[in-house]
């Protein structure tokens, strides 16, 4: 196992009826910033939990956080902010609103002369205001991380940044949030607590047995209950227990001691900047590739993971890894997620330019052993058109 350090300072309320509990977590002189998407909160329910909860509380709203959050609508946040002395950010909504809420309680104090200078020349978060969430979207883990993910539209640019410093001082969980979802949020809620996981288990072994067993739970666990909420949103136990697996995914537990491979999420914001490709959406296309390109690598962690997540059990290496693939393909359509690059229409001369911005960017020789460079970013693209 390798050396970590972990810390995470977030308190979960976890369960029914837990959005009323946020007033307990404020400070009563607290200027707060009420922070939301694009009005779904309105329509079922959460903005009034979330209002009653804060009544008595001085609380200013900025409304209209667009799904990959924008840098230039952060900042019209950020103006507000500072016009108004505001001190916390609670931010309500899905990992868009929550990422801007991080963004925008970093910016609000930045010394630098531009903010987006922490997202693309990784100048470090020295303050930030502190922040809260009620996440109404289980998926990205943003509610117990300190990573947050901002586009910005002029340049095309999804980048994203860590740090401590924004790492929710709590995070209210309630289920009952899910039964409004959209399938395709629920399914893109699935896959993408799904690839995390991957993302830090699917590299080579390090005899790190409890984080291996841990990152295969929670994918039997969204193999068994991501389906049920799929079916039926309303179920609460199901909803539960998908809801607390996004959670675990990326809280940090699972990557303590192992090394992890975020090639996937590099290559497939990319799609994203590009084409306005849903997150996870970006992921299932793009694993496939990475799996199948960096099978030598990877091949003792994918036989493991064909074996015990799978019961795929062959003499032949290669037979083995080509079926993981192909049941890890046919998983994320099950859950109606398509998973080639022309199943969305991407002509492929998008290929030739995610290779260039990432060569210009730098982002190349990516993965856990820095492994995929220009050409294996290629192939692992071509393989998935
Ligand atoms: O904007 P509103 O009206 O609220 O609607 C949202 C949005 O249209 C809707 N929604 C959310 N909760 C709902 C709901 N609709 C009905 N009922 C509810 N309870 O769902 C739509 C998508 O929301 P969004 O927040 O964009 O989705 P998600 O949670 O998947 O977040 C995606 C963003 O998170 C980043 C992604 O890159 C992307 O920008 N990620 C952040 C990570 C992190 N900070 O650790 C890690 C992830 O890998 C990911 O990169
Ligand atoms: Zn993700």
């Amino acid at each position: 196992m390798n050396n970590f350090v972990f810390y995470n300072h977030t308190k979960i309320l976890f369960g029914k009826g837990q959005i009323s509990a946020i007033s307990d977590e404020l400070t009563d002189d607290s200027k707060i910033l009420l922070l939301y998407g694009g009005g779904s909160i309105k329509r079922n329910g959460i903005y009034d939990q979330v209002t009653e909860a804060l009544n008595g509380f001085e609380y200013y709203e900025f409304g209209g956080i667009e799904p990959n959050p924008s840098y230039e609508k952060c900042m019209k946040a950020v103006d507000l902010v500072n016009d108004n002395g505001i001190d916390f950010i609670l931010a309500v909504g899905g990992g868009s609103v929550i990422d801007a809420a991080k963004f925008i309680a970093a910016a609000a104090v930045y010394d630098g002369e531009d903010p987006w200078d922490i997202l693309a020349h990784n100048e470090p978060v020295e303050d930030a205001l502190p922040l809260g969430t009620v996440l109404t979207l289980p998926a990205t883990g943003t509610e117990m991380n300190g990573n947050a993910v901002i586009t910005r539209a002029e340049f095309k640019e999804k980048l994203s940044f860590t740090s401590a410093l924004v790492l929710p001082l709590f995070s209210v969980l309630d289920p009952e949030v899910i039964a409004s979802l959209p399938k395709i949020q629920i399914a893109n809620g699935i896959t993408d607590a799904f690839i995390h996981v991957i993302e830090q288990y699917l590299t080579y072994p390090v005899n790190a047995k409890l984080q291996d067993r841990m990152a295969e739970s929670i994918l039997l666990t969204l193999i068994e209950e991501g389906p049920k909420v799929l079916q039926n949103s309303a179920d609460y136990d199901a909803g539960a227990n998908f809801m607390w697996c996004t959670t675990m995914a990326l809280n940090g537990i699972i990557k303590s001691g192992v090394p992890e491979d975020w090639s996937t999420h590099q290559i497939g914001h990319e799609l994203t900047a590009l084409h306005g490709i849903d997150h996870a959406q970006t992921l299932a296309i793009v694993l496939p590739g990475v799996m199948k390109v960096m099978k030598e690598s990877k091949k003792d962690k994918i036989v493991q993971y064909a074996k015990r997540i799978w019961q795929i059990e062959n003499t032949d290496t290669n037979v083995t890894i080509e079926q993981a693939i192909a049941k890890t393909i046919a998983f994320f359509e099950s859950l109606g997620i398509k998973t080639k690059l022309s199943d969305y229409k991407i002509p492929i001369t998008t290929i030739e330019e995610i290779v260039e911005r990432m060569e210009e960017r730098g982002s190349v020789n990516i993965g856990e052993n820095k492994l995929i460079g220009i050409d294996e970013i290629r192939k692992i693209l071509k393989s998935r058109f």
